[in-house]
């Protein structure tokens, strides 16, 4: 590593080459403020100039996030000219921003003012017209509030990095630019898949999910019988937003949490997740003794499937027609658990708690519904979650541990838990087809070729009994994209493909806890670079500590095939757990 000598207030220190002034400062233990740099460079654009300090070789302020350091250079962070420019620039966004903080679901998140405080900035500093505003709210997945848009570009290079779309842009000139979908057009009118990586990284209220917890309120009111579901990447982050250091697992928690916010019913989703691995895993083996289309491509995820709508129509039918886990595990809660327990489906009120602002899309498809009736009637982001566990008045960290409930579909294996990370639905399946094509279990249970936690290409060639099956993992769509075109050139040579809408798979959905350095002091500086890891280990301690680690022997499971669905694949199975998807076209072509 090459080093640099340079001088911070006065004060000598060596520091690596090619950083920033930003992050120079930070290894030597200065926090800059800042508000458009994000994670080492992501998303930085210099555009907010909330960091501006004086250094020698300079002319005037600089923007130290994008700003490298230089040998000799002298950092000047706290005259009198960098500390008042730094708090006008924070003025002047505010004063064209959106001031109404106390109804800001981004409350206690907001990066604008947290420098507004650390800057002393002042009220009515700046005093002038207001750009006109605007609320984008017709998608189910996102919402975005012109009002406090401070345009700093971090949504534009999220989408950008993570999935190569650029579904988010300047439009307009001067006083009138806003960053929107092509055209001004809305989200829901535009390609965008509401996977919400845009949301995890906007510093302020101007994009974020669409909230449902008024529609829950509603239900409550209306009597009907409110049932929870939660996805296994939630209980590896809601503990973030409750002061546990991140890849806490709270599951016996949030169970608790659930139950006293009034749901007569909560249960795991990786029930669902372990019928979808049995449904799956029924469907590959099909089609791979049967000269059906292949490679099979995992559908769990609603951004991956957008994905595929608008711009791989000719791919579809490679996925896996197999719903999700909750829309699986909604179905069976509106007819063998209502049946069960004699009760009207439509009676019923199932909502998920997701890691994921697609879910909220995906369960209003026409192709989810049975008899007319989704699946699923609303769906929770992480935060929404914490939300409301801090509207009720409890103290998440005082909660008991407790079980899910166990009546039908309390059962769930290892491999139900590990579908929130990236190769997990992989490895869940390979687990159950290993068995079904050998009759026994595999002894040593990891499948460690497919085990990750970030974005890009993983493959894995595997050898059960005598068949070869090549395997993939992407998540993002950047990365699918690569083996999406090999598909389409005829070059693929994959059996089974899994693919997450973002990268790293559910623990890093757009609907997880903010991961903000400003607001965890207790992380580490590398919080960035390993929150993934730590989220994705929280599930496979818990698929370590399952007694049952097989999707195949869920007691539950097999008992739910016995009694009502008979198996796996079966016309009954299909009318319930299965989908279609169409491609849409009339959209803009990438
Ligand atoms: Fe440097 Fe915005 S943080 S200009």
């Amino acid at each position: 590593m090459s080093v640099v000598n340079i001088k911070i207030e006065g004060i000598s220190y060596q520091v690596e080459a090619g950083l920033t002034i930003l992050e120079a400062a930070k290894a030597c233990g200065y926090e800059i403020p800042s508000l458009c740099a994000f994670n080492h460079g992501e998303c930085n654009q210099g555009s907010c100039r909330v960091c501006l300090v004086e250094a020698t070789g300079a002319r005037g302020l600089v923007a130290s996030c994008v700003y490298p350091v230089a040998e000799g250079m002298e950092i000047r962070i706290n005259t009198p000219k960098a500390v008042e420019a730094r708090r006008r620039s924070v003025e002047l966004l505010l004063s064209n921003h959106n001031q109404n903080c106390q109804q800001c679901d981004k409350n206690g998140h907001c990066e604008l003012l947290h420098v507004a405080q650390l800057v002393g900035a002042r009220e009515g500093a700046y005093v002038g017209s207001h750009s006109e505003t605007f609320i984008d709210q017709l998608a189910p997945g996102l919402v975005r509030d012109t009002s406090k848009c401070i345009l700093c570009g971090r949504c534009i290079a999220r989408c950008t990095n993570a999935h190569g779309l650029g579904i988010l842009g300047f439009e307009n000139r001067g006083f009138n630019t806003i960053v929107s979908p092509a055209e001004n057009r809305s989200f829901a009118n535009s390609p965008c898949i509401q996977c919400g990586q845009c949301v995890t990284v906007c510093p302020t209220g101007a994009l974020m999910e669409h909230s449902e917890i008024d529609k829950i309120d509603e239900a409550f009111r209306a009597g009907k019988h409110v049932i929870a579901q939660a996805a296994p990447a939630v209980r590896a982050a809601l503990g973030e937003e409750f002061g546990y250091p991140i890849g806490t697992p709270v599951t016996g928690k949030m169970a608790a949490a659930l139950r006293r916010l009034g749901f007569e019913r909560v249960y795991d989703v990786n029930f669902g997740a372990d019928l979808t691995i049995m449904e799956e895993g029924t469907e590959l083996l099909h089609r791979l003794t049967s000269n059906g289309v292949l490679p099979m491509i995992t559908s769990c995820s609603p951004g991956w499937v957008n994905y595929a709508e608008f711009n791989y129509s000719d791919l579809l039918p490679h996925l896996s027609t197999c719903k999700s886990p909750h829309q699986m595990q909604g179905a069976i809660i509106k007819s063998y658990w209502a049946e069960e327990h004699g009760i009207d489906p439509k009676d019923i009120f199932v909502v998920s708690i997701m890691p994921c602002t697609a879910k909220k899309y995906e369960k209003e498809r026409e192709q989810e519904k049975v008899n007319g009736l989704p699946d699923v009637d609303a769906v929770l982001t992480t935060r929404e979650l914490a939300r409301l566990i801090r509207r009720s008045g409890m103290l998440f960290r005082k909660l008991p541990d407790e079980d899910w409930d166990q009546d039908i579909m309390g059962d769930y294996s290892g491999a139900g838990v590990i579908f929130g990370v990236t190769g997990g639905v992989m490895e869940a399946a390979l687990r159950t087809v290993y068995f079904k094509l050998t009759g026994k279990e595999k002894q040593d249970i990891v499948f460690t070729e497919v085990r990750g936690h970030d974005a890009g290409i993983r493959e894995a060639s595997l050898d059960i009994n005598g068949t070869v099956v090549n395997v993939a993992i992407a998540s993002g769509m950047r990365s699918a994209k690569v083996l999406l075109d090999e598909i389409r050139e005829g070059k693929s040579k994959y059996h089974f493909i899994e693919i997450m809408g973002c990268p790293g798979g559910c623990i890093n959905g757009g609907g997880q806890p903010y991961v903000r350095p400003v607001f965890l002091p207790n992380e580490d500086d590398d919080i960035l670079d390993t929150y993934k890891e730590k989220r994705a280990n929280a599930l496979y301690s818990e698929d370590e500590r399952q007694v049952i680690r097989q999707s195949h022997n869920n007691p539950q499971i097999i008992s739910l095939y016995e009694k009502f669905l008979a198996s796996p694949n079966s016309h009954m199975a299909h009318e319930l757990l299965h989908t279609s998807y169409a491609g849409k076209e009339g959209f803009p072509q990438l």
